[in-house]
Order: structure tokens, then sequence, then C-alpha cells
């Protein structure tokens, strides 16, 4: 599997609903970001699913590096 693309060199903060599944784009090349639109066919990346267990304010990698997909763990500022 080749590199992700580098969607935003930082998180999407998004609100969440409890019990809403959200799928995180993980190649990096979705124009909905931080979620995938489909674009990643062809690329061997696949969406991460991420249920909300509660409601309120998340932060999804935008770098597709991150140590702890689908969320932001500070990896952008290395890259
Ligand atoms: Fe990817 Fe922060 S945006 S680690
Ligand atoms: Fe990136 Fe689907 S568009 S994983």
């Amino acid at each position: 599997m080749s590199e992700p693309v580098i969607a935003h060199k930082g998180p999407y903060p998004v609100e969440v609903e409890a019990g809403k599944t959200y799928f995180w784009c993980a190649c990096g090349k979705s124009a909905k970001q931080p979620f995938c639109d489909g674009s990643h066919k062809g690329s061997g990346f696949a969406p991460i699913p991420y249920k909300a267990e509660t409601s309120g304010e998340i932060w999804f990698c935008g770098c597709k590096h991150s140590a702890d997909k689908p969320f932001c763990d500070g990896t952008h500022e290395t890259l």
C-alpha cells in the first residue's frame, strides 16, 4: 500500500452524534474530508469506521498519518 495523501496538515473538528457511525477517509483523496466519499477505489485504502458512543466534538486526523486513526494524535506536526 502506498502512502496516504495529506488532505490537510491538521485535524478536522466535527460534532458527532451518539449512536451514529462515521467513515473516516484513510486515503486522503476524499473531497468530503474528513470522511470517505468513495475516491479510495483502486488505491488499496479503505475507510475506517468510527461509531460515536457520545455526542460531542471529535478531532479527526486530516493528515492521514496519525498512529491513532481516525483521531489526530499530533503526528501532523512532524510532517
Ligand atoms: Fe493527522 Fe493530526 S491531523 S495527526
Ligand atoms: Fe479516502 Fe474513501 S475516499 S478512504
